[in-house]
């Protein structure tokens, strides 16, 4: 039978099936037919008119039934189409198979907009949905449609496909040049037009678009103790794809989220599934949770229909065979009616539909592609429908993403793979934003940020997204114990065993109930790290863990993780290697085992604190451990004790250093109690008392060691490497009767730590140490990253400097203001020095304050900062009133001829000012002659240094007419300006009648006479007499 003949004989059924049908669905036919052109617009508009359903059905058939066979072929496609099959199964229609519908829907060239919109209408109504308002608002800006018509179209009493379809058919009347808006704005939308889904579908998809939205809107922490809106924190990670080539490795690009289903890294073209790799806490969960959000909100991969997400922890948990569709569906999001149509749809457009796996490492087993099972309906186990979908025996052409930890990817899974990605976690910018989403209090960021980039090791771990909020939650919240409380590393290292800890149990108890249930594991890991640290082995064998008890499950609590470091080659060999997360965590290990273990002594303790003795060599000494003793070998607690001595000798400074600070924090008092058995506390109670002894000893030592002052030189210490690794240890321990004790007997007047690696954290502990100083000190921390966080941190030792020398280390007016503000109720400090920093004029109030209030101050040193005119102004109302200031020092700042000539003013009546550099200040003949009218006047300065401005010969008159009336001056400075041997003659004529002046400096090697103050004529002579011989040479 031919279709026209189907159509007629089965037109009352079909009257009742459209009659009883939607009003979508009947709409959406229209569409169909429209765009194949099987309706013109006015039987468009005389078959859409309102009536009853069934009598606009009779009119359509009536109208399909006129036009013939083909169109009547098409009709039964459409309605296929449109109509779930169940309905249709009643029909002859249904075991009808109508010819294929030729592809006709590339546009034409030719086609007005109007036209080409109608071609695709049912695709545009599509595109429309979720977009009207949008369009709306377009049509309406652009003049094409009026403000009423917008409200009537956007009626809520329509659907939106409805809305679309008015919109549609408005544009159509509107004209071309409308319909090429609208048309525009949809060219605009990226990605390929999807087949038009029924309203069953519809309804489906928004359930699960708004189930998924829900469900991915907050971001659960590991201990599941807080819930941070996934919007409010996200963070982009550097997502890395790999595409190996061969002998020369791996080519690896960044790539952002929405692009992993493009073309690029492709491994094996004809499979599926890709991979996103990453560490624990690299933020794999959160990335998939990031693209689910992403897909219901429609910002991307629009082009599938649905998506179905899937915890691979909770699929362990499914006992029971099920189909797919019950996977789909029960475990997934459920269809509120006509689960039939929607699978059906699945299981038909298999390229609209995504899977995600997330955490594909936590399935309780391997991946095996043993079992084939193809048949969407027949039930299996959970494990073996995932395994199968990943390989495409099941729903092939549909798009699998899937996330896991390294160590599960197997050879067998990798066969399966389309692609393979690493997550690397934040970059440094990544960091930063994060730290700022969190806190939304900025100045409290600002301080997380300091206190995280100013640590190295913090620094580096916070590039996990993981470690990032750990560290930066829980500097918040010891923050929270009360404004005196200090964070040590300790503390913070904790927060993250204790986080992992819960993590892993998923319990909600605090760390004093999680850690002693824990602590077989934590034993086990914290043996392998020290022994790892003693032979600087890093990187684990399986061989190895089993020797030293680490079992699977001691793994699986996160702390060791596979290993890439290794080569390529020796990873395709020995890719079962695993490494601890970070090192600075393999060193918090070492320090919970050489504190948690009985059998660790004495001696263990003192080699770990002792100073380092110059060794043979540490590669030889660690070669040697390696070799001669096997990783774990059975021994006696002597032996044992023996052995980890010996062997500390072989491990790396540096980690035997964080590992000593990590068991100073952890046999402090605060954390003594750790594990809650009294007897441990005793033993921890016995070590404590050694490590306190040894660091004091060691810190005497050092000072003992410090040579006598030389002929009249006040005594100084450079302080050693190790000095600044004692008094963090000190400051793990929170023990400030330690911290007393230990600087009781340092008897310098200058202490100093340039080039010592002085950030934030150290100058924490330097300030808990030093401010129990009997005698006030320079404390010279030049050349260092104090940053102004560390100026924070330095303040209550301030009262025991009489001298602070910061130059170089990147402190700002903010980091200023503090310091200056302190700085007004210390007595003893008489000297700041900031050259080279970044400091503006806006600072300057704050030293123009300082001047005014303390008057034993001496000498303030801001070179090469960026200071103005307006800057030198301000301090020049300080120096006013100042009279103790001796030395001023404002080199290589642009304090031009205003500052020039303010800084003159105020020190024409001043009394104490010995020295002055304004080198390199852009000072031109206006700030000269100021400066020189103030030599007339001035009585006490004795070194001007002018060098590198603009002075020229003939201000040179005006310093020879000022230096004539002066009596103190002994050195004038003029290197490096225009000045000729002209200049050079008035000078040296004015040198005749000055009996004070000693040196004036012209070219960088200067002329001088005798630097002793003995002011003879003859001196002068001499001086004169080089002076003119300078300018012979001229
Ligand atoms: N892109 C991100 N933006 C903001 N925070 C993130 C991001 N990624 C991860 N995080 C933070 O790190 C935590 C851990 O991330 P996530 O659970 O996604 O890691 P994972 O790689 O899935 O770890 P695991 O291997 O343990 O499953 C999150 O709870 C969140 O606090
Ligand atoms: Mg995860």
């Amino acid at each position: 039978m031919c279709a026209d003949q189907l159509i007629k004989a089965q037109r009352d059924q079909l009257i009742a099936i459209l009659g009883r049908g939607s009003v979508e669905n009947f709409e959406s036919i229209l569409d169909h037919l429209l765009a194949w052109d099987l309706l013109n617009w006015e039987e468009y508009e005389y078959v859409k008119s309102p009536r009853l359903l069934s009598s606009s059905s009779r009119n359509l058939l009536d109208i399909v039934a006129c036009k013939g066979t083909r169109a009547c072929e098409l009709f039964i496609l459409v309605l296929e189409d449109v109509i779930h099959s169940s309905l249709l199964t009643n029909l002859i229609l249904g075991n009808y198979k109508p010819p294929e519908k030729t592809d006709e829907s590339s546009a034409s060239p030719s086609l007005l907009a109007s036209q080409t919109l109608q071609k695709h209408r049912p695709d545009v109504v599509r595109k429309l949905h979720g977009r009207i308002a949008a369009v709306l608002e377009l049509l309406h800006r652009c003049g094409h449609f009026s403000k009423y018509e917008c409200v009537e179209i956007h009626l809520p009493i329509y659907t939106p496909s409805q809305q679309a379809r008015k919109l549609l058919d408005l544009t159509k009347a509107k004209g071309d040049d409308t319909a090429q808006v609208l048309l525009d704005y949809i060219d605009s939308e990226s990605g390929p037009i999807k087949s038009v889904l029924g309203n069953v579908c519809l309804k489906y998809q928004e359930k699960l678009s708004s189930t998924l939205a829900a469900q991915s809107r907050f971001l659960t922490n590991y201990a599941g103790t807080e819930n941070m809106c996934l919007e409010d924190v996200y963070v982009d990670c550097i997502l890395e794809i790999s595409n190996t080539t061969g002998t020369n490795g791996c080519l690896r690009r960044l790539i952002g989220l929405e692009d992993i289903f493009g073309p690029d890294g492709i491994l094996n073209k004809d499979a599926e599934t890709v991979l996103i790799t990453g560490e624990a806490g690299s933020g794999k969960s959160t990335s998939l949770q990031q693209m689910q959000q992403l897909w219901a909100a429609k910002q991307a991969f629009q082009d599938f229909t649905f998506v179905f997400v899937f915890s691979c922890r909770r699929l362990n948990f499914i006992d029971k065979h099920i189909s797919l569709e019950m996977l789909l569906f029960e475990h997934c999001c459920w269809p509120d009616h006509h689960q039939d149509e929607v699978f059906q749809y699945i299981l038909d457009h298999p390229e609209e539909i995504m899977f995600m796996f997330d955490g594909f490492d936590e399935l309780k087993f391997q991946f095996t592609d043993e079992e084939r099972h193809c048949s969407p309906t027949k039930p299996t186990i959970a494990l073996n429908l995932i395994f199968n979908l990943l390989q495409g025996n099941l729903m092939k052409n549909t798009k699998k993403v899937m996330t896991s930890r390294p160590s599960a990817v197997t050879a067998i899974l990798r066969k399966y793979l389309q692609k393979e990605m690493t997550l690397k976690g934040f970059s440094p910018e990544g960091i930063e934003m994060f730290i700022r989403k969190c806190h939304s209090n900025s100045s409290s960021a600002e301080r997380i940020l300091y206190f995280v980039e100013a640590n190295p090791a913090l620094h580096g771990l916070c590039h996990v997204p993981f470690f990032c909020w750990i560290v930066s939650k829980c500097h918040e919240q010891l923050m929270q114990n009360g404004s005196d409380f200090t964070p040590t590393m300790t503390d913070v290292y904790l927060l993250i065993l204790e986080h992992f800890l819960l993590h892993f149990t998923h319990s909600s108890q605090g760390m004093n109930e999680v850690l002693p249930s824990q602590v077989g594991a934590i034993l086990h890991l914290s043996k392998l790290a020290l022994d790892g640290l003693t032979s600087c082995c890093y990187i684990f064998s399986a061989v190895q863990l089993q020797e030293a008890e680490v079992s699977e499950e001691d793994i699986s609590l996160g702390f060791l993780v596979h290993s890439h470091s290794a080569s390529h080659a020796s990873s395709v060999v020995n890719n079962r290697n695993y490494e601890f997360l970070h090192i600075t965590v393999q060193c918090f290990f070492a320090a919970l085992y050489i504190t948690l273990d009985d059998d660790v002594g004495q001696s263990t303790l003192y080699s770990l604190f002792k100073p380092r003795q110059k060794k043979t060599s540490s590669f030889m000494m660690s070669a040697t451990c390696i070799e001669g003793c096997p990783f774990y070998c059975h021994q006696s607690p002597e032996q044992h004790e023996n052995r980890s001595e010996t062997m500390l000798q072989g491990a790396k400074r540096s980690n035997l250093q964080i590992t000593a600070s990590f068991v100073s924090g952890l046999l402090s008092g605060r954390h003594r109690n750790l594990m809650g058995k009294s007897s441990l506390i005793q033993k921890q109670s016995k070590k404590y008392k050694l490590v306190k002894k040894y660091l004091e000893k060691s810190i005497q030592k050092h000072f003992l060691s410090i040579p006598p002052a030389v002929g009249g030189e006040k005594k100084s210490m450079h302080a050693l490497p190790e000095f600044v690794w004692w008094i963090k240890c000190i400051y793990e321990m929170q023990d400030s009767d330690l911290a007393k004790q230990a600087v009781s007997k340092l008897e310098v007047d200058h202490l100093k730590l340039t080039y010592c690696g002085i950030g934030p954290v150290e100058c924490t502990a330097l300030a808990y140490v030093l401010k129990h100083l009997k005698n006030p000190v320079g404390l010279q921390l030049d050349y260092n990253s104090v940053g102004d966080v560390g100026i924070e941190q330095l303040l209550p030792c301030l009262n025991v400097c009489h001298s602070i020398y910061l130059r170089a280390n990147n402190i700002s007016d903010q980091g200023v203001s503090k310091l200056v503000d302190r700085a007004l109720g210390c007595c003893n400090l008489q000297k700041i020095a900031l050259f080279h920093n970044n400091l503006t004029d806006a600072c300057i109030q704050n030293f123009a304050k300082l001047l005014i209030h303390n008057d034993n101050f001496l000498a303030l040193r801001l070179g090469n900062n960026h200071l103005t005119g307006a800057g030198a102004e301000v301090l020049a109302e300080g120096l006013k009133q100042n009279n103790s200031i001796q030395y001023l020092g404002l080199w290589g700042n642009k304090i031009g001829d205003a500052g020039a000539c303010a800084i003159a003013a105020a020190l024409e009546d001043n009394t104490s000012m010995l020295w002055l550099s304004l080198v390199g200040n852009d000072i031109g003949s206006r700030g000269a002659r100021a400066l020189a009218a103030m030599l007339k006047k001035n009585t006490v300065l004795e070194e001007l240094c002018l060098q590198e401005n603009s002075l020229v010969d003939e201000d040179m008159l005006h310093f020879a007419e000022g230096l004539q009336n002066n009596s103190s001056l002994k050195v004038l400075k003029l290197a490096n300006n225009k000045i000729s041997r002209k200049g050079m003659e008035f000078i040296a004529t004015a040198l005749k009648h000055n009996i004070t002046i000693a040196s004036v400096w012209r070219k960088p090697c200067y002329c001088r006479g005798d630097s002793k103050n003995d002011q003879s004529r003859k001196k002068i002579d001499i001086l004169i007499k080089i002076l003119k011989k300078e300018l012979c040479d001229l």
